[in-house]
């Protein structure tokens, strides 16, 4: 996965792209690379590391005279980070360059044929056979726009897996863009247009943009943009982004990922406007399972975050609307046997990002079992919304930092509403009412863990932050919330985290604990206590006992648990704080704490935190 920008237009060329390119680098940053057609040809500059070690190594004092160019910033899939392997790449003449996201999966066949053609190659990437083709494709008849498009479209047909691209060729004055299976947009400006795998890229320049369809192959110009699909010419619409820079920038934190945590009041209020009114909660979408739900489901079909948000909505379905749900890692459900009654199941693709290519693949195989699909993204236009029949959004804004985080508590709200959506819950009307404001507190709520636990929090991420193993535990509706902890410390801080249904520990994972591993055990009960005290009671005692049971074995224990319960500080050797809530709703403010704790954690051991190594915000490859 990787991210790629295109420039077309009257300025210079260089800046622009650069400038787009440290904007998506969340989509890539181990190598980075620019090619920009100048009246002598095309000059790249590319290397491995970030844009800005590419841009110190970019000698700005040759002044390079172009309007038009490509850029790309790599995640590798073939051949290890490297300035040869770095993009774009060039045919033999050094007339075509090429960026492309995704994979190209026959290119060790193209590879060999090529090379039968006397071809040679410099990188041991899957790209560069797309300039060699496009070479070999070019006709010698028609003007140069004409040939180019025909040479880039026969190539394509050549290629299997997935691709975006932006091609650029000597003497062309604009850019050939195509997409399948990854995400491109056109950013439509005034004498000039841009293209990008994301929006972020463009919108310092435009809040006008469209989004390719899947097969769609554009020729972008400064006045014009060109589309066609299938050979024939289509109109798409063009939509205008109401998301600002300010909304895609640091504001003032050091970290998106900070900046993002303190958004989670925000992306709650946000995901609520859209679909909670007074005392209604329309989601706008036809399920398919309203009124009489017997013998109806849900599958729910994630990858990461997105599928411990979705095992959170799991929980809180059935609890609220006693529809069954189902949960399955979209990478594993893409080649099992799973048994699927397409009639009668609705199925629920959580991505975030809406592109992660094991959710999107899932989301086919549903279709052809013949079951209703439902997106549940943050991204409009994504490629889930237009493979599912309907799409939820939430409203989290665009998020940089790698970790997600404002996302993921937006989905949780997105599980809150189908939960207490009238045309699935069971509840009476009082306990439904109760609810809704208990859920409308959640901005609230959310926000005093921010402003009254924070400090206590980094306190807590300094002592975590010495050791290299951790639990996380919970129970029920928080153990989802446990394995999200545990995720998010491991992938930012590398401290080697799990996390566990507090039950499962004396199954095996005893065996692991001793002083050197903190236990961190989610501990809230609830004060709601209306429609499920016994329960909530219930899996409180259990936790405590669990929690006993492991400081028997010499395991020191951070709870995260309700103000005013004292019996806790009893057991346990460090507490953080949060509010109390209705059992159902506790997740939001223990997932604020675990984000912030793992976010503190990581600046301790002084990781870098928006770019964690080897990752990248959304995995277009399987
Ligand atoms: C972890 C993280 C990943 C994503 C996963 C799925 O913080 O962000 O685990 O959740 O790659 O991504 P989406 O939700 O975009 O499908």
């Amino acid at each position: 996965m990787c991210g790629i920008v295109g420039y077309v237009g009257e300025r210079d060329a260089l800046p622009i792209i650069l400038q787009s390119l440290k904007r998506i680098e969340y989509r890539g940053y181990d190598s980075a690379g620019v090619a920009c057609i100048t009246d002598n040809g095309i000059e790249v500059y590319k290397d491995k590391g970030k844009v800005d070690d590419v841009i110190e190594k970019i000698n700005y004092s040759k002044s390079i005279s172009s309007n038009s160019g490509i850029g790309h910033c790599r995640w590798a899939t073939h051949g290890a980070p490297s300035k040869t392997n770095a993009h774009p790449h060039l045919d033999g003449e050094g007339e075509i360059a090429v960026v492309h996201n995704g994979i190209i999966e026959n290119f060790q066949s193209l590879k060999e044929e090529l090379l039968s053609l006397g071809c040679t190659f410099v990188s041991e990437t899957d790209t560069e056979v797309i300039p060699h083709l496009i070479n070999h494709c070019l006709k010698n008849s028609g003007n140069v726009e004409w040939q180019l498009k025909e040479a880039v479209k026969e190539t394509l047909s050549r290629l299997t897996g997935s691709y975006a691209i932006i091609v650029a060729a000597k003497g062309f004055d604009g850019l050939v863009a195509a997409r399948k299976e990854s995400p491109l947009i056109i950013g439509v400006g005034d004498r000039e247009n841009f293209i990008a795998s994301d929006v972020p890229a463009v919108l310092e320049q435009t809040n006008r943009v469209i989004y390719l369809d899947e097969g769609d192959l554009a020729v972008v110009k400064n006045d014009s943009v060109y589309i066609e699909n299938g050979g024939a010419k289509v109109t798409r619409a063009e939509r205008l982004i109401s998301w600002t820079i300010e909304d895609a920038e640091k504001g003032g934190y050091e970290h998106f990922m900070l900046k993002e945590i303190h958004e989670e009041p925000k992306a709650i209020t946000d995901t609520l406007r859209g679909y909670l009114t007074e005392d209604e909660i329309t989601l706008g979408i036809d399920l398919g399972i309203e009124g009489d739900t017997k013998g109806k489901s849900i599958l729910m079909l994630a990858c990461g975050t997105s599928y411990y948000a979705a095992l959170c909505g799991k929980h809180i379905i059935e609890n609220l609307a006693k529809v069954p749900v189902q949960l399955e890692l979209a990478s594993e459900f893409n080649y099992s046997d799973f048994v699927l009654d397409g009639a009668n199941v609705v199925v629920m693709a959580i991505t975030q990002s809406g592109e992660t290519a094991d959710t999107l693949m899932a989301l086919k195989k549903a279709k052809r079992y013949g079951c209703k699909t439902v997106a549940i993204t943050n991204v409009v236009g994504s490629s889930a919304t237009r493979i599912a029949d309907e799409t939820i959004y939430t409203g989290a804004g665009p998020e940089i930092g790698v970790a997600a985080t404002k996302s993921f508590v937006a989905q949780l709200v997105i599980f809150y509403l189908l939960g207490l959506q009238k045309s699935l819950a069971k509840l009476p009307e009082a306990a439904f009412l109760e609810h809704l404001e208990e859920l409308r507190r959640m901005p609230q709520i959310a926000r005093l863990v921010l402003d009254e636990a924070n400090g206590n929090i980094q306190k807590h991420a300094r002592y975590l932050s010495k050791y290299d193993h951790a639990f996380f535990v919970g129970r029920g509706v928080n153990l989802p919330i446990a394995l999200e902890g545990a995720l998010k410390l491991k992938e930012i801080s590398y401290i080697h985290a799990e996390g566990y249904a507090a039950g499962e520990l004396k199954h095996g994972p005893f065996a692991l604990l001793t002083e050197d591993t903190p236990v961190v055990a989610i501990l809230t009960r609830q004060t709601l206590g209306k429609f499920d005290q016994n329960a909530s009671q219930n899996i409180y005692e259990k936790m405590l006992g669990n929690v006993k049971e492991i400081k028997a074995r010499g395991a020191p224990v951070i709870a995260i648990a309700e103000e005013g319960d004292e019996e806790v500080e009893k057991y346990v050797d460090a507490v953080i704080r949060v509010p109390g809530t209705g059992t159902i709703f506790s997740p939001i403010p223990n997932t604020v704490a675990l984000h912030l704790l793992a976010y503190w954690t990581a600046k301790e051991r002084g990781c870098e935190i928006d770019k964690p190594r080897n990752l990248a915000k959304s995995v277009t490859v399987e």
